[in-house]
Formats: structure tokens, sequence, C-alpha cells
């Protein structure tokens, strides 16, 4: 008796041990958006803020407000937040814009580089033994989303900031044009990419004629090349994604030719890409890449912002958000992502009693799927285009538990196709085939309504 016991204690133990061996677990937080102007501004001002663009704030509260960036309290409350909740992750993913949404004139070089400076000290001083991969956001810059296709001032300052987290052959890459690549962890057999695919934004008028800017593409595939040849793994993290911002119809960020680009360079080294990593939407969403016979191949995680800011682009209903932050757990054998827990704070409740970090879901559990690979993410895609309580589940989570209102059919469309089709004609397509297959029952409908008045018309 007591032998059987010793077994399956034994057993608990050898299962617990190894699967915890095997799980590694690593923060994604971007968009921070530190507005050093929040709650300084003169009293006769109807706004709390820069950011907000004189759009009045009644309801600011000492974590900020859904109108403006964030507030000093609320990025430190979000980085303790990560501190008490996994306080010795593996490694942390940070993907940029640290500055406030604030017209140029309002900033210049020496206060963006003071907010990245003083955002990564911040970051280093709470977790001053963690490595950080991290990538220039189109708000790292001055002026914003103008970054260079060539060494530049703002590179090599940041590159000096961040020389801690950097290999030294990182570094020399970075300072040229704000890309690098190094091992995982500094382990044979795993590797990061992270890219500057501010390069390829549509609002940077520096590299609108340039085919390769900064030789990044071909530069990318070299290392992915090789990648493969020395059997790694590899993670890619970047700022700005390729495909559609899924709160306006029709809105990518990337120029054609470069999206067109970045997929084929997805799709001819998807064997050794294990996940993407990006930001820019502030939102919580994912893309889907799939092979030319239709697998999926693929996918980016967009990981929500930290800041709360509605954005003022034209067109978007309410693009506020609570602040989030995500915790990846993986593979660390195969760097298969196995979950995404996402936690939150909510702004309003925040305000009105105190800063309560709390989880918001865990990707397995709420689309009940196995683990965050490319075939699950695509059920969960396609449970989300197929049945409305994963499509208001997924709506919810995407301003991260702010915007609760019902997902129409218009939504609907918006949601599933920019997730689905990151290729600028197989989004449309897909807009034309979802907006016709959610009409036609609509005019099926009518037409049996209307067909007895027809017939009695005649
Ligand atoms: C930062 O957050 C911690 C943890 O909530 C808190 O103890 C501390 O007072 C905060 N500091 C500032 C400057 O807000
Ligand atoms: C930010 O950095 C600037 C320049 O280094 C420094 O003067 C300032 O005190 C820093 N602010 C914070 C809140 O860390
Ligand atoms: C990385 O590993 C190599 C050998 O495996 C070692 O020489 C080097 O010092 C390590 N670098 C760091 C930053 O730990
Ligand atoms: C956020 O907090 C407010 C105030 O307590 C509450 O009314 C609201 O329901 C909360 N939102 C969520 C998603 O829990
Ligand atoms: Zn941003
Ligand atoms: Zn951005």
């Amino acid at each position: 008796m007591a032998c059987v016991w010793k077994i399956i204690l034994l057993n608990i133990f050898i299962v617990s041990g190894r699967s915890k061996f095997l799980t590694g677990q690593f923060w994604h937080i971007t968009d921070l958006h530190w507005d050093p102007s929040y709650g300084v501004g003169s009293d006769n001002s109807a706004s709390i803020c820069a950011s907000s663009g004189n759009r009045p704030t009644p309801n600011a509260g000492k974590f900020g407000d859904y109108l403006c960036d964030s507030s000093w309290t609320l990025i430190n409350s979000s980085v303790h937040a990560m501190r008490d909740i996994l306080p010795d992750p593996d490694f942390i993913v940070w993907t940029g814009d640290d500055t406030p949404h604030v017209p140029d004139d309002h900033l210049g070089e020496t206060p963006v580089l003071n907010i990245i400076g003083n955002l990564t000290n911040f970051i280093k001083a709470l977790f001053p033994n963690t490595k950080v991969y991290s990538a220039l956001g189109n708000h790292d810059y001055h002026p914003k989303s103008q970054m260079p296709p060539e060494q530049s001032n703002i590179y090599e300052h940041t590159a000096n900031l961040w020389q801690d987290w950097l290999d030294p052959a990182s570094k020399e890459t970075f300072k040229i044009a704000g890309y690098y690549t190094e091992k995982l962890l500094n382990q044979t057999g795993f590797r990061v990419v992270v890219l500057n695919t501010n390069l390829y934004y549509d609002q940077n008028k520096l590299t609108e004629n340039i085919k390769d800017p900064a030789d990044q593409f071909s530069w990318a595939d070299k290392v992915l090349c090789d990648a493969a040849k020395n059997n790694e793994k590899v993670y890619l993290i970047g700022h700005v994604p390729p495909g559609f911002f899924e709160k306006k119809r029709q809105k990518p960020w990337f120029r054609q030719e470069f999206n067109k680009r970045y997929i084929d360079l997805i799709k001819k080294h998807h064997d050794v890409i294990l996940g993407q990593f990006f930001g820019h939407h502030h939102t919580d969403s994912f893309r889907m890449f799939y092979s030319s016979n239709g697998s999926p191949i693929s996918a980016m995680f967009l990981t929500p912002g930290v800041t709360p800011w509605k954005t003022t682009l034209p067109g978007v209903v309410d693009g506020s958000n609570n602040p989030g932050i995500r915790v990846f757990e993986y593979d660390t054998k195969t760097l298969l992502v196995k979950d995404v827990v996402t936690y939150y704070l909510n702004l309003t409740y925040a305000n009105i009693a105190r800063a309560r970090w709390e989880k918001e879901y865990r990707l397995t559990e709420a689309y009940h799927v196995p683990d965050a690979s490319p075939a699950s993410m695509h059920r969960v895609m396609e449970q989300i285009s197929k049945e409305k309580c994963y499509l208001q589940k997924y709506y919810e989570f995407n301003s991260v538990s702010y915007d609760l209102t019902d997902c129409n059919a218009d939504c609907r469309i918006d949601h599933v196709c920019s997730v689905r089709e990151v290729d600028f004609d197989d989004y449309e397509s897909c807009v034309l085939k979802e907006g016709v297959s959610s009409t036609g029952p609509v005019l099926f409908t009518l037409f049996l309504t209307l067909m007895p008045s027809l017939l009695w018309m005649n």
C-alpha cells in the first residue's frame, strides 16, 4: 500500500516537475505611451492631459483617463503589476511606443529620448536581472514615424540606452537601422529577430520609394535561412504589424509592396518561426498566415497596450481600451506558444477605488483550444467567425473589456477579415464574401416577408 502511494507521489513529482521544466513564461508589454503632462495642466484647461487634444476629460482620475495617454501612476502600476504577477519571467518582450500622442512640435529629439530613457530605466529598476527584447515603435522617433533607413542619432542613443539588453553585434545593427538578431537567452537552437517595421509604415515618408529599406528584408531572409540551416527556432518581434486594423474597414499600416514582401518572408520561413509578437493596435487581436494551399502556418499575436488613449483615427467608434499586459507560456524545447494570459486594469474601478490588476482571460480556457499553435489559432478564428458567443467574447477582449457593446454584422466582418487575411487583395475579397453571406439571409428573409404581399398585389 505504502509502495503504491510512493509511486503515485513519484509520478506526480515527475509529471509536475517535468512540465514545469518544459514550460517557460515571458511578459509582452507594448504601447505604454507615457504622457508627462498628465495632471500637471493649468486649472482653467478643460482637459487633464495634452494627449486628449482638448477633448474634455471630466472623469479623469489618478490612474488615467480613457481619452489620455498613460499617467506616470499608471505606468508605475503596470510595471509593478508585472512584478507582482510574475517576478521572474525568462525574458520580457517590449514592443515600443513610449511617447504621448501630441503634435510633433510639442516634442523633439531630446524629449523623445528622455521618455524612452525614463521607461527603460524604470523597467530595468524593477527587473534588474531580466533580459528585455525591445523594439522601436513609430512614436519612438522625432518627427514621429519618420524612421530613416540608415544610421541616425536616435537609433544610436537608443542602442546606448538598451546596451545592457543587447549583444554587441545586436547593438551594431541596431545603430544602423533599428533591427537586430541574437540567440534567445544565449542558447544554442533558439533565436529572436527584432524588426524595425516602422520602415514599412505608410506614414513614413523616408522609405516611400525604397524597395528594401535598410536592406531589412534581405537581412531577415538571410538570418532565417541560416536559422533553418542551424536547426534554430525563432521568435519574430516588432511594432507596426502587416495587415489591417480590425476597428476600421480597409485600414492597413504597411505600404502594399512591403505588406506583400512581409507575407512572402513568413511563407518562406514559417518552419523556423514559432511566433510573431507585435503591438501598435493597442487592442487585443491576432493575425493568421496560411500556406498557398490554405493550411495555417503562422500566427501573429497583437498584445493590447498599457495606454487607454482613445484613438482619433476617423471612422473608429469609441477606440479606447483598458490597460493590458500579457504573459506568454511556451515550450522551452520547441518554442511552441502554449498559452496566452492577459491581465488588465479596470481603469474606471481603479480611479474610484484602487488599482486591481486582474486576469482577464487565458486563451486555452476562453476558446477551448489545446494551445496557441497556428492550427489552434485557426480554430479560434473559425469559432469567432461562426459562433456569435465566441465573436462577442473576442470582441470584449479586443478592447480589454472596455467596450462591452454588441458586435453586429459589420463589426463581425471587420474583425474576421482582418484576423484571417493579412494580404490586401485577400482582405478585400473576404469583406465582399462575408458581406454577401451576412446580408444573404437578411435579403432572403425580406423576400419571404414580401412574397405574400407581392402575390396579393398580383
Ligand atoms: C508605484 O506602485 C507601487 C505598487 O503599487 C506603490 O507602492 C508606489 O507607491 C507607486 N509609486 C508611485 C510613484 O506611484
Ligand atoms: C526622465 O529623464 C530625464 C532626463 O534623463 C530626467 O531629467 C527626469 O528626471 C526623468 N524623469 C523620470 C520620471 O524618471
Ligand atoms: C553566451 O555563450 C557563450 C558560449 O556559449 C559565452 O562565451 C558567452 O559569454 C555567453 N554570453 C553571455 C552574454 O552570457
Ligand atoms: C469596471 O469597473 C466599473 C466600476 O466599478 C464597473 O461598473 C464595470 O462593470 C467594470 N468593468 C468590468 C469589465 O468589469
Ligand atoms: Zn501606440
Ligand atoms: Zn504605434
